[in-house]
């Protein structure tokens, strides 16, 4: 991204979510480093500012970039679901008022917004496995629901499902026009705002589909592992994981501090107030400039949240150097990994099935995979964050096939440790299908640092 791109970027991010809460925008004029690559620099609001993920001109995307000699055999996409309402309140206060219809009128907008509540109202439940049947199709609340998707995050999926379109469907060709349903893998999680974010990418990827050819699957774990999910040493990584987390938090007495304030604030003990999470309402707060709540003792103000998140930036920095995250993540996201590449194998062998699988998910889900492809500086998923694997023959010579991996635009391929400086040996601008599958069948496992092999042996390793 250019400089000029980036302070338009940035001008267009500020007034939206930090002018009511208090933030000027003079100290942010700088150029944005690498959102996908590049580690969280220490300012909370601007690491804020990109979380929210505000729908902006200035999308960046490297998605569908190789020579002409290589052809797009199949497309394996994993989002976070859009914009969401907080999941927890602040005790003892207004929650904030955010209108969870879908309106043209109202910012931000997306050419499709109409079409796309047309469509939805069109749809019918033998296109979702069960339970998913029973959710709306779209968010439809005057005044939001606990979790539910919002406006912002229904126009940031069209978006991404718009661009994706641009990419492999207009420039590449990935579907024929009369695409059949077995081309397409769809596959959300239980919540209504992840099955709202799939349908919205996919309208803006496949505008005015038709219903009879959609069919979402139901996964019941935020893993997506499927009968693979029994795995004692994955727990064990976790709970040693959440160990740290617990003590760096004690370690960290302004944080402490912060909490009593807030406790204070909304007059309930600091143990219940810390329990309701309130930086996730906080964010929605910020995101939708909507002031931070008030009391008569007070209100909770930026100062408050600047602590909180700057205790978050750091937590995530300790996470990476400790690896504890890292072993439940190796763990975690593999029955996912060696689900995607069995298929995109399958694809090698010349099926024309599941070229485009699209997975609706959550942070939960995003950040294990991230963290296990080795991309341990990649900013925890945002808002509509997207991860795309793209796997692509090489027409002169038609046995080899490489992958491609983007994490919200950006090629991070050549930062997965799998593929480390392979670039720079290799010609190619892309990672042989072959390091992937490796990495997935046994170096994750060695990864671990035991004798493991396998995800079995390496899920029941004993003595760990
Ligand atoms: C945010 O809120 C402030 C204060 O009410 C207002 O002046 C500003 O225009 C709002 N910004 C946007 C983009 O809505
Ligand atoms: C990995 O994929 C293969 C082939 O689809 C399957 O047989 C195997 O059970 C999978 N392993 C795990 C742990 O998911």
């Amino acid at each position: 991204m250019d400089v000029l791109t980036a302070l338009l970027l940035l001008v267009h991010l500020i007034p939206v979510s930090a002018a009511k809460n208090g933030v000027s925008s003079k100290s942010r004029k700088r150029i944005l480093p690498d959102p996908a690559t590049e580690p969280p620099v220490t300012d909370p609001v601007y690491e804020a500012l990109l979380y929210c993920n505000i729908p902006s001109v200035a999308e960046r995307s490297m998605e569908g970039h190789a020579p002409h000699h290589f052809k797009l055999v199949s497309v394996h996409v994993f989002i976070r679901h859009g914009d969401r309402y907080p999941l927890y309140v602040i005790p003892k206060t207004k929650r904030p008022e955010i209108d969870c219809t879908l309106v043209a009128n109202r910012k931000p907008y997306h050419p499709k917004l109409e079409a796309f509540v047309s469509h939805m109202s069109k749809g019918s439940g033998a296109s979702f496995e069960s339970p998913l049947n029973s959710l709306p199709l779209y968010p439809n609340h005057p005044l939001c629901e606990m979790g539910e998707l919002t406006q912002t995050g229904v126009v940031q999926h069209l978006q991404n499902g718009q661009l994706l379109r641009d990419i492999y469907l207009k420039k590449h060709k990935l579907l024929p026009t009369d695409w059949s349903a077995d081309q397409l893998y769809l596959e959300t999680t239980g919540k209504s705002r992840t099955l709202q974010s799939g349908l919205a990418l996919l309208y803006g990827f496949l505008p005015d589909f038709d219903w009879k050819k959609i069919y979402f699957r139901h996964q019941p774990s935020a893993l997506f592992c499927s009968g693979s999910c029994y795995c004692p040493v994955r727990n064990q990584y976790l709970e040693k994981e959440q160990r740290r987390q617990y003590l760096l938090r004690l370690k960290n007495s302004q944080l402490e501090k912060t909490y009593g304030e807030m406790a204070k604030i909304v007059d309930v003990p600091t143990k219940q107030l810390r329990a309701a999470n309130p930086i996730d309402s906080m964010l929605c707060h910020f995101c939708h400039n909507v002031s931070f709540p008030c009391t008569k003792n007070g209100c909770v103000d930026m100062e408050h949240f600047k602590v909180i998140k700057t205790h978050q930036i750091e937590d995530e920095k300790e996470r990476r150097e400790k690896k504890l995250y890292l072993g439940y993540s190796l763990l975690g996201a593999h029955p996912i990994l060696n689900q995607t590449i069995s298929r995109m194998q399958r694809a090698t062998e010349g099926r024309k099935e599941e070229l485009f699988a699209l997975y609706s998910a959550h942070d939960v889900t995003l950040s294990p995979v991230l963290s296990a492809l080795g991309l341990s500086e990649a900013r925890f998923p945002r808002f509509a964050a997207r991860l795309i694997f793209e796997l692509w023959q090489d027409r002169e010579k038609p046995s080899e096939h490489s992958v491609r991996i983007l994490y919200n635009g950006v090629d991070v391929t050549f930062h997965t440790s799998f593929c480390q400086d392979h670039h720079k040996h290799s010609p190619k601008p892309m990672c042989p299908l072959e390091n992937l599958v490796r990495f997935v069948k046994r170096d994750m496992f060695v990864a671990l640092g035991g004798s493991s092999t396998n995800y079995y042996d390496a899920c029941h390793r004993e003595g760990f």
